[in-house]
């Protein structure tokens, strides 16, 4: 497999191109990123001299770039990661990124798979296309859930879910799309909860928690959806639809004092704040489906204290990937206001 990685360089896909190098070795890598703000090269340090990994640095809005890297290189397989991710910047940053890259830049590839005879395209999609369940129901997301986001960034994955769709109706592009929970783990951009409250609790800094701090997301170790979609990779039948999760239901409140007893800190380190605008109550996913093909998480459930422990320790043990980060945070946090 010549496989083409786009937005490798971000959390999940540095994660996945170190899993698929560990795990494959008859798969060659190309990672293909434009190196935004959240796309960081120190996450791929310890195999940058591999010689089955290579960077190239591109956009997935350019297809002529894309044209050129997959035929420079032979490539067969395509899967892509890149996207703008921040729920938070879609909401009070500007949109127009978030639709270029999550929405065209989907499109974009889709027109590069076909127009090189690629033999599986594999788009990483989230479960947040789906809306939101109840809190007091026991329902899940399934495969035949409709997609209906409530938030902008959600919205624009969904436009790119539904081009992979049409393309593989129109044109039998064989495209594979996977909806994954929220993921935990290493090289996690620190705007994101699990080490943004790790950064600050390990400073003795207060923790925000958006409005009662009931919602419920339902986590799964990075490396248990690197392990799906490299199985999506080999077996997901194209035309397909895929959920991915590890049926790890917790609220923002549980979670919280989870990182709080690792720091035997007490519930006066949160602070409540006002509740995120069209804020989904509760996520939760039937993994049935990629179940059947022979997928099974490494940390289920009952090893979700053992994973975030693990995390944990990997965030304090990594000072010098964490100090670069806060070093640029004037520059991460500019953008995050930009209103274009
Ligand atoms: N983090 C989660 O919990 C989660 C859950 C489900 C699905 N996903 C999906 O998984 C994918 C990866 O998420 P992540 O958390 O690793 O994101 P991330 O923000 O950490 O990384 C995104 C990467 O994409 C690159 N990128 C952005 N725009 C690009 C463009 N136009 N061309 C090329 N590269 C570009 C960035 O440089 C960065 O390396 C996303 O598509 C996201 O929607 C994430």
């Amino acid at each position: 497999m010549i496989l083409l990685v786009c937005g490798g360089a971000g959390f999940i896909g540095s994660n996945f191109i170190r899993y698929k190098l560990k795990n494959d070795p008859d798969c060659t890598i190309v990672n293909f990123d434009k190196l935004t703000y959240a796309g960081n090269l120190d996450n791929l340090k310890d195999v940058e001299n591999d010689p089955r990994y290579k960077f190239v640095q591109g956009d997935i809005t350019d297809l002529e770039a894309l044209n050129n890297v997959i035929k420079e290189n032979n490539i067969d397989h395509v899967i892509n990661f890149a996207a703008e991710t921040h729920v938070d910047r879609s909401i009070h940053g500007g949109m127009k990124d978030f639709v270029l890259t999550n929405s065209l830049g989907v499109q974009m590839i889709l027109d590069a798979v076909r127009a090189n005879n690629i033999k599986k395209f594999v788009q990483v999609s989230t479960d947040e296309v789906f809306g939101a369940l109840e809190l007091d129901s026991n329902d899940k997301f399934t495969e035949q859930t409709p997609i209906m986001p409530n938030m902008p960034y959600a919205a624009a994955k969904a436009g790119g879910d539904l081009m992979c769709n049409a393309y593989f109706v129109t044109h039998k592009v064989p495209v594979v799309v996977s909806h994954c929970s929220n993921n935990y783990g290493p090289y996690q951009f620190p705007e994101k909860v699990i080490p943004s409250f790790i950064f600050r609790l390990s400073n003795k800094e207060k923790v925000p928690i958006y409005g009662d701090g009931k919602n419920v997301r339902d986590w799964i170790h990075v490396d248990d959806h690197a392990s799906a979609l490299s199985l999506l990779l080999k077996k997901g039948v194209p035309g397909e639809v895929y959920n991915i999760g590890s049926d790890n239901e917790r609220n923002n409140l549980e979670l919280t004092k989870m990182l709080l007893d690792h720091f035997n800190l007490g519930e006066d380190m949160i602070e409540y704040v006002e509740d995120r605008k069209g804020h989904d109550r509760r996520y939760a996913i039937d993994s049935s489906k990629i179940e059947s093909l022979g997928w099974k998480p490494m940390y289920p459930r009952e090893k979700f204290a053992e994973g975030l422990k693990q995390t944990i320790e990997w965030y304090l043990s990594n000072d010098e990937w964490v100090q670069k980060l806060r070093d640029r945070k004037a520059e991460w946090d500019e953008k995050a206001l930009r209103k274009d």
